[in-house]
C-alpha cells in the first residue's frame, strides 16, 4: 500500500530545508532589526475568527472542521486576524506601537499549482498602535529591504489606496454586497468582466468611466496629479488621495522610491481599509504575488478599541520560487564539517571517543556506523559534504596522532590527538 502526500502540500529534504532555514534567518535578522519581536499563535482557531469579518463564504476557501467537542475550528489561512485575536487577549493595554512578526504554516483550499499550495508558510508583521503614514512608511521599507537583503532582484513593489474607490462607490451608493464584487474583479484585474458588471449594476456612465481610468493608472508620484484629475469632488476620494501622497513623501525620507503606485489594487481579504501593497516578481507566472499587505481595521471588528494597525506577509515559498527563478545563490553549509573514519573495526572505540571530542567543542561530527570499508567512507563522507575525514588506524593511534584528510584537495596529515579539536575547532572558524 502507497500512502501519499495530500494535494497541495510539499516535502522538503535536507538542502532545501537549509535553503529555507538560510532566508527564514535573514528576514528573522531583518525584521528584528526594524524592532519586531517574534510571536506565535495556533494553527487552529474558532472558525468565527475567520467568517466574523470575510462572511461565510470564506468556508469554501479554507479547512475548518468540528472537533469531538463539537467546536467549529479552522486551520488559519493566514495570520493577521489570529494576530489580531492575540493583540485582544494579551496586548491592549502594552504601550504602542507594538510590533509583532510570525513565520507559520498557513492553509487554503485552493486549486493547487506551481506556486499555489494548501499548506505554505507566511513571513509577515503586524503593525498595531502605529501612526499613518509614518507607520506604513516603515513598514513598506522593511519589506524591500528584507528582499534586498536576500539579493532578491527585479520585483516590482506596487502601492495604492484602496479608499480611493471604495468613496468613489459609497458616494454613488452602491451597495456593500456589489461593491465587494467590483472590488473582487479588480482585485483579479478582469477589465472585461468588471465592465460588464458596472453595466449591469446601472452605475452612471460618469463613475464607470472614473473606475476604469482609475485601475488602469499606474506609475511613480505624477500618478496622483492625473487621479486628482479624474476623481473630481468626492471628498473621501481626495482624503485617501492625500493619505496616499503623503505616504509617498514619507517613503522618500526612509529611502525607499522604487515604488510603483497602482490604484488597481483590491486585495484579496476583506479587512484593508486605506493603503494597500503587493510585491510581484515576473517569471513566476500566476503565482507572481511573492507578498501583500496594508492599513486594516480588523481590530474594531472583533470588538477593539480603533488602534491603527499596518502589516504584511511574505509567501514564504513564492519567495524561496522567486531566489529559485533568479539564480540568487543562497549560502549552504554542508551538513557536517568532519567525519571520523576507524580503519578497522577495532579503532571504533577511539574513533566514537575523537568523534564525542569534536561534537563537543561544537564541531558539525559524524562517524562511521556501518563498518564499511575506507573507500566507501570517503565517498559518503564526500556526499555529505565533510571538509575533513580524520582517519583512525591502529599505528598513528599508538603514536598518539591521527591523519587528516583535506577533503578538497586530497591532501594527507599526521596530527597530534591532543592538538585534533583545537586545530580542528581553528579551521571551521
Ligand atoms: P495574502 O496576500 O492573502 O495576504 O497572502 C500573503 C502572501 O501569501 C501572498 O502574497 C502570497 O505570496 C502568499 N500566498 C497566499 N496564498 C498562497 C498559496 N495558496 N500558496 C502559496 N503562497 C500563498 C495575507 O494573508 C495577509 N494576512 C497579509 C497581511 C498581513 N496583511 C496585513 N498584515
Amino acid at each position: 500500500m502507497e500512502i501519499s502526500r495530500p494535494r497541495g502540500t510539499r516535502d522538503f529534504l535536507f538542502k532545501e530545508m537549509k535553503e529555507r532555514k538560510y532566508v527564514e534567518n535573514t528576514l528573522r535578522r531583518v525584521f528584528e532589526n526594524y524592532g519586531y519581536g517574534e510571536i506565535k499563535t495556533p494553527i487552529f482557531e474558532d472558525l468565527k475568527l475567520f467568517t466574523t469579518k470575510s462572511g461565510e463564504a470564506i468556508k469554501e476557501e479554507i479547512y475548518h472542521f468540528k472537533d469531538k467537542g463539537n467546536r467549529d475550528l479552522a486551520l488559519r489561512p493566514e495570520l493577521t486576524a489570529p494576530v489580531a485575536r492575540l493583540y485582544l487577549n494579551e496586548l491592549q493595554r502594552q504601550a504602542k506601537p507594538i510590533k509583532m512578526y510570525y513565520f507559520g504554516s498557513c492553509f487554503r483550499y485552493e486549486r493547487p499549482q506551481a506556486g499555489r499550495f494548501r499548506q505554505f508558510w507566511q513571513f509577515g508583521c503586524e503593525l498595531i498602535g502605529g501612526k499613518s503614514p509614518e507607520a506604513e512608511a516603515e513598514v513598506i521599507t522593511m519589506a524591500a529591504h528584507a528582499l534586498e537583503e536576500l539579493g532578491l532582484k527585479d520585483y516590482e513593489f506596487h502601492i495604492g489606496n484602496l479608499g480611493i474607490i471604495r468613496s468613489l462607490l459609497n458616494d454613488a451608493e452602491v451597495a456593500a454586497g456589489d461593491q465587494e464584487k467590483i472590488m473582487g474583479l479588480v482585485d483579479k484585474g478582469d477589465v472585461e468582466e468588471l465592465e460588464n458588471l458596472l453595466n449591469n449594476l446601472d452605475v452612471s456612465p460618469g463613475l464607470k468611466e472614473t473606475l476604469l481610468n482609475l485601475i488602469g493608472m499606474k506609475g511613480h508620484k505624477e500618478v496622483i496629479e492625473k487621479v486628482r484629475n479624474v476623481i473630481e469632488n468626492c471628498k473621501g476620494a481626495f482624503k485617501s488621495l492625500n493619505d496616499l501622497e503623503k505616504l509617498l513623501n514619507t517613503l522618500e525620507t526612509f529611502g525607499f522610491t522604487n515604488y510603483i503606485v497602482n490604484l488597481g489594487i483590491a486585495r484579496g481579504l476583506d479587512y484593508y481599509s486605506g493603503i494597500v501593497f503587493e510585491i510581484y516578481v515576473h517569471g513566476l507566472g500566476a503565482q507572481k504575488q511573492i507578498s501583500g499587505g496594508g492599513t486594516y481595521n480588523l481590530i474594531e471588528v472583533f470588538g477593539g478599541e480603533p488602534v491603527g494597525s499596518t502589516g504584511f506577509a511574505f509567501g514564504f515559498d513564492r519567495v524561496m520560487g522567486a531566489l529559485e527563478k533568479q539564480n540568487t545563490e543562497i549560502p549552504v553549509k554542508g551538513h557536517i564539517d568532519i567525519f571520523v573514519a576507524p580503519l578497522s573495526w577495532e579503532m571504533r572505540d577511539e574513533a566514537f571517543k575523537i568523534t564525542q571530542n569534536l561534537r563537543k567543542k561544537g564541531i558539525k561530527t559524524d562517524v562511521d556506523l556501518a563498518k564499511r570499508k575506507t573507500k566507501k567512507i570517503l565517498s559518503y563522507a564526500d556526499n555529505l559534504g565533510a571538509k575533513y575525514v580524520v582517519l583512525v588506524g591502529a599505528r598513528d593511534i599508538g603514536a598518539g596522532k591521527v591523519t587528516l584528510k583535506n577533503m578538497e584537495s586530497g591532501d594527507q596529515q599526521l596530527v597530534d590527538l591532543d592538538d585534533l579539536c583545537r586545530k580542528l575547532g581553528h579551521e571551521m572558524g
